[in-house]
């Protein structure tokens, strides 16, 4: 009979203590004394000790196997509370699946190596807690949305036309045309909403920025919803809800991760219930100046302004009304405070900055074409954009969250380049 092969996270129990147990993975550490070798192995689930005793069956192939060698092996399970996790493997059996070459990667490696071997650094303890809370992430944010009755609208990836800004899109050879990569599904969205009214998606997302924060990739995963009759006072609590429903999500399911990472736990659990604030960005000036800053009126909100926001606040916070002037064509005037634009950010504490960005749509073509025209940028391109405008035009809105921002932030990185598998920026696109 075919072995039964079970997760490991399963061996690491009271009840398969004396038990004989099968798993398959791969050697995480090895430690070899004379008489004795102990591996650590790892699968998707977890990590458990297996120990082979010298004059036994399967020694000489623990003996043999190397790091990151892929086995399978058979033994008796033991609690022994020196082992991580608490309970060892006496080893019965013990196949080599595939015996590896000398492994590339050990301790203490610089960041730009770790990026240069990312193939084989996605096996590391911290890759795979990232990765699976980003799982958790991205299922958040369809149950979210499809438990609240919204549609799954998937947009095209090449587009004729920018949505924000022509100064960050990315060229790409269409037959005989140039096309662009994708900076955002709005426009889209806008088309789908006469359709579907409440509409949402995850996809990938493209800006040519040339900034080598730690904030700024250059392809990133951008959930975004588009709801038809929405102001903006119901999309920045639609907002609020996502992303504290995004963590509860992760609290649930994604603690021992959370633990690998070195994540206070306490903290998340805060930004899991606490009424985030809804502020101006005129109020936000005036916090800022109390703390020594002066912006002028009309600028926009710099790394340093939005971590000084960040901090004060403690939580997120959202930040309405930005100057109409610095904003895409597409954000309409607020009627209320014309100079400003009917649009929020939501900024995230802890130095991890802007995490949301969405506002209302302007339905007004004439002010559309104006800005356009001042940006540089022609509009003949956007002509079924602003069709959408003479057939049975509705106030809508819609936002877009910033994946991987949010994932750095609740698994606290220090660069958005681990919240993603291979991440893409100006000097890193191998492998
Ligand atoms: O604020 P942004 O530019 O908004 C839009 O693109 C709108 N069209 C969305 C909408 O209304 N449907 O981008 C949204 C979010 C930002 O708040 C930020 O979190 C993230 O996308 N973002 C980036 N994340 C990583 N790397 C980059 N280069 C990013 N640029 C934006």
């Amino acid at each position: 009979m075919a072995k039964k092969f079970i997760p490991i996270k399963d061996t690491l129990s009271k009840e398969k203590v004396g038990k004989e147990v099968s798993i398959r993975g791969w050697v995480y550490r090895k430690r070899e004394l004379k008489d004795k070798v102990f591996l650590v192995i790892r699968d998707s689930s977890g990590i458990i000790q297996a120990v082979s005793k010298e004059g036994e069956k399967a020694f000489k192939n623990a003996q043999k196997i190397t790091i990151e060698s892929s086995l399978t092996l058979t033994g008796k399970v033991r609690e022994d509370s020196r082992a991580p996790g608490g309970f060892e493997i006496d080893i019965s059996e013990l196949e080599i699946v595939g015996l590896a070459e000398p492994f590339p990667i050990g301790r203490d490696l610089s960041e730009e190596f770790l990026l240069d071997v990312r193939h084989l650094w996605l096996r590391s303890q911290k890759m795979i807690a990232i990765l699976k809370i980003r799982s958790t992430v991205l299922g958040a944010i369809h149950e979210f949305f499809r438990s609240r009755g919204y549609y799954e609208f998937d947009p095209p990836i090449l587009t004729p036309t920018a949505c924000e800004g022509t100064m960050t899109l990315f060229k790409v050879k269409y037959f005989d045309e140039i096309m662009y990569l994708t900076q955002s599904w709005q426009l889209y969205a806008e088309a789908g909403i006469f359709a579907l009214e409440k509409i949402y998606d995850v996809a990938p997302t493209f800006r040519a920025e040339p900034s080598k924060t730690a904030m700024h990739i250059a392809e990133f995963w951008m959930a975004e919803m588009e709801a038809a009759w929405m102001k903006l006072d119901e999309i920045t609590e639609v907002a609020k809800d996502e992303i504290k429903f995004i963590i509860k999500k992760v609290l649930e399911k994604n603690k021992p991760e959370l633990k690998i990472l070195g994540r206070d736990i306490k903290l998340l659990e805060k930004y899991a219930t606490a009424e985030y604030p809804t502020i101006t960005y005129t109020d936000a000036l005036k916090i800022l100046e109390k703390k020594g800053m002066k912006i002028p009126w009309g600028k926009d909100l710099r790394t340093k302004e939005e971590e000084i926001l960040g901090d004060h606040f403690g939580i997120p916070v959202v930040v309405t009304n930005y100057p109409k002037d610095i904003m895409a064509f597409y954000k309409p005037s607020d009627p209320k405070d014309p100079k400003t634009a009917l649009c929020f950010d939501m900024i995230a504490p802890e130095g991890y900055r802007e995490i949301v960005g969405g506002s209302e749509r302007s339905n007004d073509i004439k002010q559309m074409k104006e800005d356009l025209k001042k940006k540089g940028a022609g509009s003949g391109d956007y002509e079924w954009y602003f069709d959408l405008r003479k057939y049975g035009a509705v106030p809508h809105s819609g936002y877009g969250v910033g994946v991987e921002r949010v994932i750095s932030w609740i698994c606290g990185l220090k660069n958005i380049k681990d919240a993603i598998s291979f991440p893409r920026t100006m000097k890193r696109f191998r492998p």
